[in-house]
């Protein structure tokens, strides 16, 4: 059922969708016009740094973005009931980008009563995020993937922020064979660094300023390494040094991993990524900086 459309500003109709059917149906009726189809999967309560992947989407390609939060990736105790959503809003941000389509799936229409398959990536999900919330990229994975059936895109566009989902969604498609291509993005930051998430919205004035410890942390501890510095314990003890400095912060993990594997290392000999989870009062904040070789 097509909800409802909206006049676009060029005179084109921007639909919501929220049935699986019907998405499917649009997206077939797409392709035969010949069109590419760029599909871009966000959980709403957009921010510039979605728009920066929609902007992504080349030419005369057809956007769709989807929007919708998903239970199945937050844990317990996790913040899925107090999300942000606000698809209005997101509506307007959508159709500011050139955006011609949302699909917006309720719950029920994704997790059908009974529903028990999932997507398990089994060793990349094991690090970093995964350690602490081990359901997450399961969750995520699956998700995604049904957002592909959906959507039935050409390619889809992902932010470097989260790395490590990054890196789950590649796997995935490499080794399940879908048929489109994953482009990455990089991380959007404020102008005072903090990269941007719809989680920054949690943070108090106070939190907000002691979460620029986190981008301060990975361009000093990046310095030390373009500096000479391979080992990756000392990297790791520079950044939290300067993250500790700040008394709101509670660190959930700083580590230097091998970018492909996301398994820890010892030394930095082959490109690398420097990832922190810290949290800020109810935020729980993400971020990474690439050590290249
Ligand atoms: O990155 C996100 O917003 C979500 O994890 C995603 C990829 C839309 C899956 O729910």
């Amino acid at each position: 059922m097509v909800l409802f459309v909206q006049t676009l500003v060029n005179g084109q109709l921007m639909k919501i969708i929220h049935s699986i059917k019907q998405m499917q149906s649009f997206s077939e009726s797409v392709r035969r016009e010949g069109k590419k189809i760029a599909l871009v999967p966000t959980m709403g309560s957009l921010h510039e740094g979605h728009l920066s992947l929609m902007r992504k989407k080349a030419g005369e390609d057809f956007l769709i973005v989807s929007i919708f939060v998903n239970p199945t990736q937050f844990g317990q105790g996790e913040d899925y009931e107090g999300y942000p959503r606000d698809l209005e809003n997101d509506a307007k941000l959508v159709e500011s980008v050139g955006g011609e389509c949302i699909f917006a799936p309720d719950v029920v229409g994704m997790y059908p009563e009974f529903f028990q398959t999932t997507i398990k990536v089994a060793y990349i999900t094991k690090n970093l995020c995964g350690i602490s919330r081990p359901a997450h990229f399961e969750g995520v994975a699956t998700v995604v993937a049904k957002l592909f059936l959906a959507a039935k895109p050409h390619y889809a566009i992902f932010g470097e922020k989260d790395f490590q989902q990054l890196m789950v969604i590649k796997r995935m498609v490499k080794d399940l064979n879908f048929d489109l291509e994953i482009v990455s993005a990089p991380i959007v930051r404020e102008n005072d660094g903090l990269a941007m998430s719809s989680r920054n919205r949690y943070l108090s004035p106070e939190e907000r300023k002691a979460a620029l410890s986190l981008f301060r942390a990975l361009i000093e501890s990046r310095k030390l390494y373009d500096a000479g510095q391979l080992d990756a314990d000392a990297l790791i003890e520079h950044a939290y040094k300067i993250i500790r400095s700040e008394k709101l912060a509670r660190i959930e993990y700083i580590k230097v991993c091998d970018a492909e594997t996301l398994e820890d290392i010892k030394t930095v000999s082959r490109n690398a990524v420097m990832a922190l989870a810290v949290h800020f009062g109810r935020a729980r904040l993400i971020d990474n900086i690439v050590l290249r070789v």
